[in-house]
């Protein structure tokens, strides 16, 4: 899994295929990927617009009250665009919500969704731009707030990403992701499995190294607001995963976790 362009696109498939499927979940055995945990209570039942909850989460970066109106956000690998409608709705008509994907079927998704989000609720605040998390289609300073919800762990460059987290967030501005970290290390057959990778859970860093990639790319006032041990229920068919199921107890964790851009402006790192 080290050719970055290859693993882009296993990924990709495995999401394109669950985009169109667009079923309630996409872990059904036949999908072959998905961030499905045992824990439901991530599925959003009486969203403003069920299609876009399609059981991919493995949190709720909103349930902080971090997003206020006008606030203008980004989601990163924003799926069928559950967490950007629901933050277009927070925000209002004076902020915007931009949800950010790889996967040309998902923005499919996402772009017909947002369709029925302006029927139904007259906001026009909401847009989804194609690109990757490791390099964001923002400017430089552009954001209030950046969220995701299970995307980092799929990435190729977590640094990168939170590189890019930090320099699309104003100054003050905060990161609110969910996502998956391990809690030891996995077996060499887990770490090479596609199947593992794309359910999220052979892409993940080690707890410690997650928090450091953030510490790294410059973030101040680091907090994990939500921790829950992680339980995968299905993982696809391959033979692979199927084997290793037990081995996957406990071994990993769905955090959610902020973090702020915060750069002092008057030259006394923080003692004025
Ligand atoms: C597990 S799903 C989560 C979707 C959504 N955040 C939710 O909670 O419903 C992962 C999404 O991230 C996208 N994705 C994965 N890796 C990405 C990358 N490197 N750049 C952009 N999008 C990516 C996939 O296409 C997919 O839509």
């Amino acid at each position: 899994m080290t050719d970055k362009n290859s693993t882009h696109d296993m990924v990709k498939k495995a999401y394109g295929e669950v985009a169109k499927k667009n079923t309630s979940c996409g872990c059904g055995p036949s999908s072959g990927a998905s961030c499905c945990s045992t824990d439901k209570s991530y599925i959003i039942e009486d969203h403003i617009i069920p299609e876009s909850e399609m059981g991919l989460s493995c949190g709720n970066p909103l349930a902080f009250s971090m997003i206020k109106k006008g606030d203008t956000v980004i989601d990163l690998g924003s799926g069928g665009g559950k967490d950007v409608f629901m933050t277009a709705e927070i925000v209002g008509s004076e902020g915007r919500s931009i949800g950010i994907d790889m996967t040309h079927e998902m923005l499919e998704l996402a772009n017909k969704n947002a369709l029925k989000f302006t029927e139904k609720t007259g906001l026009k605040n909401v847009e989804f731009r194609e690109g990757y998390i490791e390099k964001l289609p923002v400017d430089d300073n552009f954001a209030d707030a950046v969220i995701s919800n299970c995307v980092i762990n799929l990435a190729t460059d977590k640094q990168a990403v939170f590189n890019e987290i930090y320099r699309s967030l104003k100054n003050g501005g905060n990161m609110i992701v969910s996502d998956i970290v391990l809690e030891k290390p996995l077996s060499e057959e887990m770490k090479n499995s596609e199947s593992l990778y794309s359910a999220c859970v052979s892409g993940a860093l080690l707890r410690d190294q997650y928090l450091k990639c953030i510490e790294n790319a410059g973030f101040k006032n680091i907090k994990i607001l939500s921790d829950k041990k992680y339980g995968v229920t299905q993982v696809g068919n391959d033979p692979i995963t199927g084997e290793v199921k037990d081995e996957l107890k406990d071994c990993a964790s769905s955090i959610t976790i902020t973090a702020q851009k915060f750069i002092f402006t008057c030259g006394c790192y923080g003692k004025c």
